[in-house]
């Protein structure tokens, strides 16, 4: 059966309407057509399961509420006839759009059929990719990519590219608007590698995605260098190196998975507020809460984990990290604080020591901004040394580069609560949501040092001489320098001078952390902030 019979009957049966069997008949149409197209398509699924891949339609299915979704355009075609594409596919085309609910919230997506065209996108694919996302920017509602497709449609050459470019620019502006996230399931190449690196979170399914701009085989042509794919542009290279993933999924489900938790963090989109848990938090310290108090080591360069710290303070110690593995000395991630989502940013002290650098600095930058545009508070965990020394942190950008995360900080105006556990030095002080960039409510542990740089480096600089002496007189220089340094740090590092100065509006107990923070954040609800008119900022890119 072909579509072009299909159709006749359907215009025929149109001239002679019937509206007692109307119903039936478009059930019978649209099952025929299915047949059909799946008819040929029988052996590109089996090449796509053999891959542990699934089928655009079964990825909606695992993804949605069941019985949600709601198909657009099924019946789009493409209308190109270069190289025999109409004799070869003569129905449907590469993508399957429409809308539907997770967690019986709304969203909108579309899901690319790699099974037609290698998931290909030309004229038609795009138009109905168009369609769902300027229905999903209209109704305020999260846009969901599911990639699985070798780019541009070599056939309709500049008619593909130019559909991209009108993608590229609905991404760009949903961006801000409506939370939008990719999932990558297959190869995304070439410049479509775009279109999710415009959006929030990009999720890749380990070993069965990849992405890149130039393929190996290009590479080697122009520079002679040899590269696998999986190397060049799979989910781990992208996940852990270039830092353009969000998470690393074991396999399709996981990736789903975590697209929906994702979801039930935020909003539907930039004017409307994420959904508030009903929970009874303890407002009485707990004797979990107590662990706090002995978490911080009595050395001041002995690690400890951070997410240890968040789970404590967050409803039932669940924390969603996102991009765990690139730049893990700062941890970004969502969680709950008495039912309402917060985005959290710490510092990793076990990860080269939780000093910031590039990576960090983009990382932060970029998730403060998300959190700051979807009106989601903020809770910044601060035990910082510095930013990391040395020249390919200066050659490479770290003034332009770390300046991000000041900026993004500096222009938020949702509510943040900032907590210093231990040491704040340098500019990474100002940086990591102090008071002077907009904090609301700076709170730090005893043990929190705040200063220009650590006893240790202080005491190299002020006390140059007395340690000279120290060593001439056959004293034993590494006790004089610890004891100058213990001083240095209580007499100038102490929390107690920045609670003076009012940079702090308190110091608490490590144990009522998780009790602060719930009552900072309840005194934040009702924040509002303005700021000049104006186009736009200019953020160090
Ligand atoms: C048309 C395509 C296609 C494309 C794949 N197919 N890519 N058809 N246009 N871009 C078709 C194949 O011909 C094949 O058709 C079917 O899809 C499956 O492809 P295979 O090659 O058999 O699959 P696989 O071995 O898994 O390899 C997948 C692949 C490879 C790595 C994606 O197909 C590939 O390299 N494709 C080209 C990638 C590329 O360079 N695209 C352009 C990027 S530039 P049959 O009929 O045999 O089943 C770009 C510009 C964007 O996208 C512009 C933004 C501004």
């Amino acid at each position: 059966m072909s579509l072009s019979s299909i159709g006749e009957e359907a215009v025929n049966e149109k001239d002679t309407p019937d509206l007692s069997t109307t119903v039936g008949k478009i059930e019978d149409l649209r099952q025929r057509y299915h047949e059909a197209v799946y008819a040929s398509g029988e052996a590109a699924i089996a090449k796509q399961h053999a891959k542990g891949k699934k089928t655009a339609r079964e990825r909606i299915e695992l993804l949605l509420d069941p019985n949600s979704f709601v198909e657009m355009d099924e019946f789009v075609r493409h209308r190109s006839t270069a190289f025999g594409m109409d004799k070869n596919r003569p129905y449907g085309d590469s993508v399957v759009t429409g809308v539907g609910t997770i967690g019986g919230r709304q969203v909108a997506l579309f899901s690319q059929d790699f099974t037609i065209f290698g998931g290909s996108l030309g004229e038609a694919a795009g138009n109905k990719i168009i369609k769902i996302m300027d229905l999903a920017i209209a109704t305020g509602v999260p846009l969901i990519g599911i990639l699985d497709s070798g780019g541009a449609r070599i056939q309709e050459g500049v008619v593909a590219l130019g559909k991209y470019g009108e993608i590229f620019k609905r991404h760009t502006m949903a961006s801000g608007v409506i939370p939008q996230i990719s999932i990558i399931m297959g190869p995304a190449a070439g410049g479509a590698v775009y279109g999710p690196a415009l959006t929030d979170f990009v999720i890749m399914v380990d070993k069965t995605s990849n992405m890149f701009v130039t393929g190996p085989d290009v590479i080697k042509t122009v520079t002679g260098e040899e590269v696998e794919m999986e190397a060049l542009g799979g989910a781990l290279a992208h996940n852990q190196v270039s830092g353009v993933a969000h998470y690393l999924a074991s396999d399709e489900d996981d990736a789903l998975d975590y697209a929906k938790s994702l979801l039930s963090f935020l909003p539907e989109n930039n004017l409307s507020e994420s959904v508030v848990f009903d929970t009874d938090s303890d407002l009485e310290i707990t004797d979990a809460d107590r662990l706090l108090n002995s978490i911080i080591p009595d050395s001041p360069s002995q690690p400890y984990s951070m997410i240890q710290v968040i789970e404590s303070i967050v409803d039932d110690g669940e924390f969603l990290e996102v991009q765990p593995l690139f730049a893990p000395n700062i941890i970004i991630g969502f969680a709950r604080v008495a039912g309402q989502s917060i985005a959290i940013i710490a510092n990793q002290p076990s990860q080269i020591a939780g000093t910031l650098n590039i990576d960090a600095a983009e990382k932060a930058a970029r998730f403060v901004r998300f959190a700051d545009a979807f009106s989601i508070p903020i809770l910044t965990l601060v035990d910082v040394p510095g930013y990391l020394p040395g020249t390919d942190q200066e050659w490479a950008g770290v003034i332009r580069r770390g300046a991000k995360l000041l900026y993004a900080y500096a222009e938020a105006t949702v509510p943040l609560v900032t907590v210093i556990t231990r040491k704040a030095y340098g500019g990474a002080y100002i940086v990591m949501g102090s008071k002077q960039l907009g904090a609301d409510i700076n709170l730090a542990w005893p043990t929190a040092e705040i200063a220009v740089m650590g006893g240790q480096g202080a005491v190299n600089i002020l006390f140059r001489d007395k340690i000279k002496q120290a060593e001439e007189a056959g004293e034993d220089v590494n006790a004089v320098r610890a004891k100058l340094a213990a001083e240095y740090t209580y007499n100038v590092a102490s929390p107690y001078l920045a609670a003076e100065r009012g940079e702090l509006d308190g110091i608490i107990e490590p144990a009522a952390t998780r009790v602060s923070v719930i009552k900072a954040l309840a005194a934040l609800r009702t924040k509002r902030a303005a700021r000049p008119p104006k186009k736009h900022g200019n953020i160090p890119l």
